[in-house]
């Protein structure tokens, strides 16, 4: 099996890359961090290759793409990458980080997966993975670019789908709740069902395995998503402006 990874380099995606790897999976570990993918990789049993770049040069991205599949076909796409950051629009200097926050979680993920379509078609299988969050399910507060991307990755993975459904090629949306990676460590606010992330892995490559259309993961937090979309706005609002948010990046130490 060989398994292509974003966001390899921490948190979901490295567990996701340990898992995969003990499973005797060949990787491409891809994140910004060099050292940390080689050192992730030199960790692990097998072979694996590390791409150290940038998700939003998306030359870069297919490079290393295209160099992974002359070497072998793949079998899964894991877009895992992803940044948090608290927003305001008010501020208008936060323009900037609801453009990153976009171009990373919504359209790094399309050019994750853009290269892997005709050679999954030709072969009549493979899996695109996108990681989304729980986040996208309804606005949170503080968090406007986060969420509003979270939801355009549910939505965009959804159209995916229903685009490859006359194919053998299955696209799995994993929204996680909170998992304890180094994105939700200074987190300032109660996370509940927090999981740690190698379980996450486990839960995530069943969901994979299985060719699942959506899957929240841990499930308690799948209950608590279902029943916030039917929340009406007036209680919604009200709980919601009461709860922890993430600061603003500027109040950041
Ligand atoms: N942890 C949670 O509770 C939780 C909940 C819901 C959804 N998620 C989603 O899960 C995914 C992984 O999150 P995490 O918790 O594992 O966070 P993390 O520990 O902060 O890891 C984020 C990963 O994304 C990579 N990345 C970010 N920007 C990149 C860029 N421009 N180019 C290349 N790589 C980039 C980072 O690599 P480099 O820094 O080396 O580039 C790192 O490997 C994200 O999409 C996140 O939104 C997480």
């Amino acid at each position: 099996m060989r398994v292509f990874i974003t966001g390899a380099s921490s948190g979901l995606g490295q567990a996701l890359a340990t898992a995969y790897a003990r499973q005797g999976a060949q990787l491409a570990l891809i994140g910004r961090r060099r050292q940390k993918l080689e050192k992730l990789a030199a960790s692990l049993p097998g072979q694996h290759t590390v791409y150290a770049l940038d998700i939003m040069d998306r030359a870069a991205l297919h490079h290393a793409a295209n160099d992974f599949l002359a070497r072998g076909d793949v079998d899964i796409v894991i877009a895992c990458a992803g940044i948090s950051i608290g927003t305001l629009t008010e501020y208008e200097e936060d323009f900037a980080q609801f453009q990153k926050v976009i171009n990373t979680n919504l359209l790094a993920m399309v050019a994750t997966f853009e290269p892997f379509i005709k050679p999954m078609k030709a072969r009549n299988r493979g899996t695109l993975v996108g990681i989304s969050s729980v986040a996208g399910v309804r606005g949170l507060p503080g968090s406007s670019a986060y969420s509003a991307s979270k939801a355009a990755t549910t939505t965009y993975l959804e159209s995916l789908r229903v685009d490859l459904h006359d194919t053998r090629l299955k696209v799995v949306t994993i929204a996680p709740g909170f998992i304890d990676t180094p994105m939700t460590q200074h987190n300032p606010y109660k996370m509940p069902f927090l999981m740690q992330a190698d379980a996450f892995a486990e839960a995530a490559i069943r969901a994979i395995d299985k060719g699942s259309s959506y899957t929240v993961i841990p499930w308690q937090m799948g209950v608590v998503a279902k029943l916030l979309k039917w929340v009406p706005n007036p209680v919604y609002d009200y709980f919601a402006f009461k709860s922890g948010r993430k600061p603003r990046s500027d109040s950041l130490p």
